[in-house]
């Protein structure tokens, strides 16, 4: 099969969330500064491109995830002339950019969401002011963020419309103004010179007409209604027409509850392709269901199904966008790996995911192999998510301790600890005070300690990338899965052009006997990547806990 070839399906991009990378000028909060001096470390990792988190001003009710200006960043961050020199900075070092496009929402202290409170202003239409209903809200629609998904305003005598936080306003996206609005947004970093966008949500941006009440959900009533709605396609289409195509850019686009069939529709290449990648979430439900916060027993099976799934469907002509980590979930050795096995779970993790056919976004931290962190009481919380998901939690019995248990597994502020830079005071992130606690394990975990370590998770995610770079069948090989039925080993290969590779994952720290797949033989392989010391390559042996071992044939 004839894979087209392109730059960004070459490239590994690292993810920053700005407010926990690196401080720069000691207030305690992440910052453009601190982006600037660790370009080096970022080149040095291997990575291709830089997605940035929201960098824009924001009332930070979602973190960044609620805008209120699209085109400047945030004094939390630095300027749009700092801005301007980390572009610069990451260009020269063949680095590219990827800006975080919101706009299923705008913060409530957007200007236009001000100005929409006017009746008569045409700004009332860019977003959903609905009457009430016989004295009641205009439809049964809940907040997957907080409560119900409509917000009064008295003034108006009208609802608005919020699918997350009461401060995140649904955007009416039929409205030709908005989708004008947007494409302005993405020419003003386009033209500045960033390389591409994620977008967020973007498959919720059309609404059903109407907005018809939804089936009663325990997450998110209404979500029928809204997910890949009936002009998502149109409006992404003509973003792609009217702006992406015009520029030599790259666009990932995050999509819940996406299944490989629906995905094709927006990402098989041609003229019918609106998005380049997509951000699914089928192998991150592999020890919950719908949501981290509905925990379940972390199922391999569950998850080779999803990664394989996948891989099938979209090779040929759709591309993969393959993770295990963002700023959205715990972090992903306390999930699927082990602490007691650190090292070589975070090794055997980063194996399992990278070596597959697709685009690879690493989360910062996790090439060091950062952790949960611990949770004390609920005072240590700050995420919107969390306060909501503690009073659905009340209703439900869980409360007090219960309730610390669950969040401290399931909360994504896991992920949104500073990263952990050295084992100087606040783990060299700031000279200030952090603005969220550095995870108390960064002695044990940290760059620099990790810098030295030739055998450190950090060493080796350079020697994967640099792998991946080096040998095309990582990035263009087909897949094909073994042993499906196993719940403990993950037994992949991979083919291009007559070479073959076998990728072998345990997902357990018990001694599993592995048998080379039929016809191949692993004895005259050549063992490129290991997370133990093999003495020899046989077609039968006993795994080590968390061991993976890449073998070209
Ligand atoms: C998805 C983002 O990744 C998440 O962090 C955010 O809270 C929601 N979208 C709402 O913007």
């Amino acid at each position: 099969m004839e894979i087209k070839k392109t730059w960004y399906k070459e490239m590994t991009v690292y993810q920053i969330w700005p407010r926990s990378f690196c401080d720069g000028n000691g207030d305690g909060i992440g910052d453009l500064e601190g982006v600037l001096s660790k370009l080096d470390y970022l080149k040095d990792l291997g990575i291709d491109a830089i997605w940035f988190s929201p960098l824009y001003p924001s009332p930070n009710a979602d973190y960044g995830y609620d805008i209120a200006d699209y085109c400047d960043i945030s004094k939390d961050y630095g300027t749009l002339d700092l801005f301007r020199t980390v572009v610069d900075e990451a260009h020269k070092r063949g680095i590219r950019i990827i800006m975080d496009l919101v706009v299923n929402h705008t913060s409530d202290e957007h200007e236009w969401f001000i100005k929409s409170k006017d009746k008569n202003s045409p700004y009332h239409d860019y977003y959903f002011w609905r009457k009430g209903k016989d004295g009641k809200k205009p439809n049964n629609w809940k907040s997957v963020f907080e409560g119900d998904a409509w917000e009064y305003d008295p003034q108006l005598d009208e609802y608005y419309l919020h699918i997350f936080a009461k401060k995140q306003v649904d955007l009416n996206m039929d409205n030709p103004a908005v989708r004008e609005e947007v494409k302005n947004i993405m020419r003003f970093w386009l033209d500045l010179g960033v390389d591409g966008f994620r977008e967020d949500v973007i498959t919720y941006i059309s609404k059903k007409e109407g907005l018809p009440n939804g089936i009663p959900l325990p997450v998110g009533t209404g979500l029928e209604h809204y997910t890949n709605g009936p002009h998502v396609h149109e409006y992404l289409e003509e973003f792609r027409r009217d702006v992406l195509d015009h520029y030599d850019c790259f666009t990932v686009g995050e999509a819940p509850m996406m299944t490989p069939k629906l995905a094709r529709t927006f990402i098989t290449e041609g003229d019918n392709q609106v998005l380049n990648l997509m951000f699914h979430f089928q192998h991150m439900e592999s020890d919950c269901f719908m949501t981290d916060w509905i925990r379940t027993p972390f199922k391999l099976r569950k998850m080779k199904k999803a990664f394989s799934t996948w891989q099938k469907e979209m090779y040929g002509d759709a591309w993969n966008a393959l993770y295990i980590e963002n700023h959205d979930h715990p972090r992903a050795i306390d999930r699927f790996g082990s602490r007691k096995y650190h090292k070589q779970s975070a090794k055997m993790l980063a194996v399992m995911y990278i070596c597959q056919c697709g685009t690879p976004f690493i989360y910062q931290g996790q090439e060091i192999g950062m952790t949960n962190t611990v949770f004390r009481s609920m005072a240590d919380f700050k995420d919107v998510v969390t306060f909501n998901n503690e009073k659905v939690c009340a209703k439900l019995g869980i409360k007090d301790d219960r309730f610390l248990k669950l969040a401290s597994k399931a909360t994504r502020e896991n992920s949104r600890t500073p990263v952990q830079w050295d084992d100087s005071e606040n783990a060299g992130f700031t000279t200030g005070t952090p603005w969220f606690p550095v995870n108390p394990n960064y002695h044990e975990i940290n760059v620099a300690a990790e810098q030295d370590d030739p055998d450190s998770i950090l060493n080796f995610y350079k020697k994967l990338l640099r792998f991946r770079k080096e040998n095309e069948i990582v990035i263009y090989g087909s897949y094909k899965e073994y042993y499906p039925q196993s719940n403990e080993l993950y037994v992949y290969e991979r083919e291009y052009e007559g070479q073959r590779m076998l990728v072998v994952c345990s997902f357990t720290d018990k001694p599993v006997r592995f048998t080379a797949p039929e016809g191949m033989d692993l004895s005259k392989a050549k063992l490129v990547l290991q997370n133990y010391d093999v003495v020899y390559n046989s077609n039968v042996f006993l795994t080590k806990p968390y061991e993976t071992r890449v073998y070209m044939l």
